[in-house]
């Protein structure tokens, strides 16, 4: 049985203060939670949210990391910085550092690596394009995209990450795939990591990611595949996501 992870993606939203208030509101909220619940957050956020969440069940994440150790990368924190932080999850490869800032499979699997070796546990973001879906294209890319960026890792590391299944076309664009989509390629997912890493495939937890709310979410973890939400917009208000952790009430 895989626990279910609904991890909060807050991208470049809230300041310190803002953050502080939002996980303060969150804690009572969903402290009797059957999932794991992670709020992955600015790293200027890091502090101020980790002071607050010290002894609850609420876990911190980074929305990236370099794969080096240290160095001339300015701008880039290394996997080091983040554990020293209290850093325990860190997204890997989202569609918008995809787009926007030239992250390519290679990059997201020495990235993966990094993270493992660190001891954190990826949420590594896979998905396709609206074009790439009407192409027929996204089985073959989600099972390019998974296996690039477990490449190198063992089957008892591979067991150990989180995949997020994020349709570019529903992030942050209320379109969300239905129920049976999402379950459909988070099942192909699976089975091409069950190709070569064998039944650590069973244990691998593969998130939901686009437009998930309070609304969709019940559909969506009712679907056998699904092991979780990674949740970007829902996640910037503490009721909201709360409902989302709480979706089995
Ligand atoms: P969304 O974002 O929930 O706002 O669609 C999800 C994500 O990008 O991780």
């Amino acid at each position: 049985m895989r626990k279910p992870i609904i991890a909060g993606n807050w991208k470049m939203n809230k300041t310190p203060s803002e953050a502080k208030e939002l996980v303060t509101a969150l804690i009572p909220l969903v402290r009797d939670a059957a999932c794991d619940v992670v709020v992955c957050t600015p790293a200027v956020d890091f502090a101020a949210v980790k002071e607050v969440i010290d002894g609850t069940n609420i876990k911190l994440g980074a929305e990236n990391m370099h794969w080096k150790e240290s160095g001339a990368y300015t701008g880039e924190l290394s996997a080091a910085m983040l554990k020293e932080c209290g850093v325990e999850y860190v997204i890997l490869g989202h569609s918008e550092r995809r787009q926007y800032f030239g992250e390519t499979d290679a990059t997201v699997n020495l990235r993966t690596l990094a993270a493992v070796a660190a001891g954190l546990t990826p949420i590594i973001c896979v998905g396709e394009k609206k074009e790439e879906r009407e192409a027929g294209y996204t089985d073959a890319l989600v099972t390019y995209q998974t296996l690039t960026a477990l490449t190198g890792l063992t089957a008892e590391q591979v067991a150990k990450v989180v995949i997020a299944y994020e349709p570019v076309w529903a992030i942050g664009t209320g379109l969300t795939a239905t129920d049976e989509q999402a379950n459909e390629t988070i099942g192909v997912i699976r089975s091409a990591i069950r190709s070569v890493y064998g039944d650590a495939a069973d244990e691998v937890r593969i998130q939901y990611g686009g437009s998930m709310n309070p609304k969709n979410v019940k559909g969506l973890m009712a679907q056998p595949e699904i092991d979780g939400g990674l949740i970007g917009g829902a996640s910037l208000k503490a009721e909201d996501f709360s409902k989302v952790v709480l979706y089995d009430r």
